[in-house]
C-alpha cells in the first residue's frame, strides 16, 4: 500500500492528512502554526504519520499548500489553498459549485466546476473582520474559549449589531455593549452576524451556486455555519473533516502524483 500526503500550513493552525490509494483519509493531525512555520509543518507531518502508524518512506509524495506552504522543506511541490480547498471539498461533496473557506486570517470565496477546477474565487484583502481572527478578538474580549463561541451565540435572542469594520475595534465594541447591559449571547450572535453578512458579500462576487460547502477551522463553530447559511439562504456542506479540507485536497493532488507515476510512459503522454 501506498500512502499520499498534504500539509496545510495556515496563518493559524497546520494541518497534516495522509491518504491511501482509495483517497480515504487515514491519518491527521492540526498545531498551532506559532512563530516557527517549519517546524509546524514538521510537527503536524510527524505527528500525523505517528497517528496512523505509519512511517515516513511509506508516504510517496508530499504537496505543501497554504500560506506557509515553502516552509514544508519535505514537500516534493506546492499547490495553491485556493485549490486544494476546492479540490477537497469536491471530493468529500461531488455536488459542491461554491466553497466558503474561513480560516485565522482569510476568508474566501471559490467557485468550483463539477469536475473540482476552479472557475473564479475572492478573498478579503487584508482585512480581517470575517475571517476567525474577529472571532478570536471575541473569544479574549468575552474571555470564553474558541469552542464555545457557537453554541455561546446560538443561545442568543436579540443580536445586537456589531458596527466595527476592523478587528482593532472588536474587542472595544464588544466591552462597551458589556458595558451598556447587553447580554454575552446577544453580543455574540451579533458578531457572527457581522462576520456571515462580510463572507455573503465575498461569496455574492464570485455568485453563489449550489452547492455551497464550508470549509476551514470556522467550519468547526456551529452558530458560524447557521447564521451564514441564513443569510445566504442554503443549507451548508459541514464534514468532520472541513477544518482539514486544504490538506486533504493537497494529499489528494499528491496521490495524483503517485498515480501517473506508477502508468508506463505511454500512458503519462511521454515516448515509450
Ligand atoms: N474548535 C473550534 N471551534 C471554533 N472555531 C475554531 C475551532 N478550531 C479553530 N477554530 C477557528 O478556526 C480558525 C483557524 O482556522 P484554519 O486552521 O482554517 O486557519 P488557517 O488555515 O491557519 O488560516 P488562513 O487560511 O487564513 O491562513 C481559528 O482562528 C478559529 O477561529
Ligand atoms: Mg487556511
Amino acid at each position: 500500500m501506498a500512502y499520499a500526503a498534504g500539509v496545510d500550513v495556515g496563518s493559524t493552525q497546520t494541518k497534516a492528512v495522509v491518504v491511501d490509494e482509495a483517497g480515504l483519509i487515514v491519518a491527521r493531525c492540526l498545531t498551532e502554526t506559532g512563530a516557527n512555520v517549519t517546524r509546524a509543518a514538521d510537527a503536524a507531518f510527524t505527528e500525523a504519520l505517528a497517528s496512523g502508524g505509519l512511517r515516513e518512506e511509506e508516504v510517496e509524495y508530499v504537496i505543501g499548500t497554504g500560506y506557509g506552504r515553502y516552509n514544508v522543506t519535505f514537500g516534493n511541490a506546492q499547490v495553491t489553498e485556493i485549490s486544494c480547498h476546492g479540490r477537497g471539498a469536491v471530493r468529500m461533496f461531488p455536488d459542491t459549485r461554491t466553497v466558503v473557506d474561513m480560516g485565522g486570517q482569510d476568508t474566501k470565496a471559490i467557485r468550483v466546476s463539477p469536475s473540482g477546477e476552479i472557475i473564479d474565487f475572492c478573498m478579503n484583502d487584508k482585512c480581517a473582520a470575517g475571517t476567525g481572527r474577529f472571532l478570536g478578538a471575541a473569544s479574549s474580549a468575552l474571555d470564553i474559549p474558541l469552542d464555545r463561541l457557537g453554541p455561546t451565540a446560538l443561545e442568543g435572542q436579540r443580536p445586537v449589531k456589531i458596527s466595527t469594520t476592523c478587528t482593532v475595534f472588536a474587542e472595544s465594541e464588544i466591552l462597551s455593549w458589556l458595558g451598556k447591559g447587553k447580554k454575552i449571547e446577544d453580543i455574540l450572535l451579533g458578531v457572527h452576524q457581522s462576520i456571515a453578512a462580510r463572507a455573503a458579500g465575498l461569496l455574492r462576487r464570485v455568485g453563489v451556486e449550489e452547492q455551497v460547502t464550508f470549509t476551514g477551522g470556522v467550519a468547526k463553530n456551529s452558530a458560524m455555519i447557521r447564521t451564514l447559511g441564513d443569510r445566504l439562504g442554503v443549507r451548508l456542506n459541514v464534514s468532520d473533516e472541513s477544518h482539514y479540507m486544504g490538506a486533504f485536497g493537497a494529499a489528494l493532488f499528491a496521490l495524483d502524483h503517485v498515480l501517473t507515476s506508477r502508468l508506463p510512459a505511454a500512458a503519462r503522454g511521454g515516448r515509450s
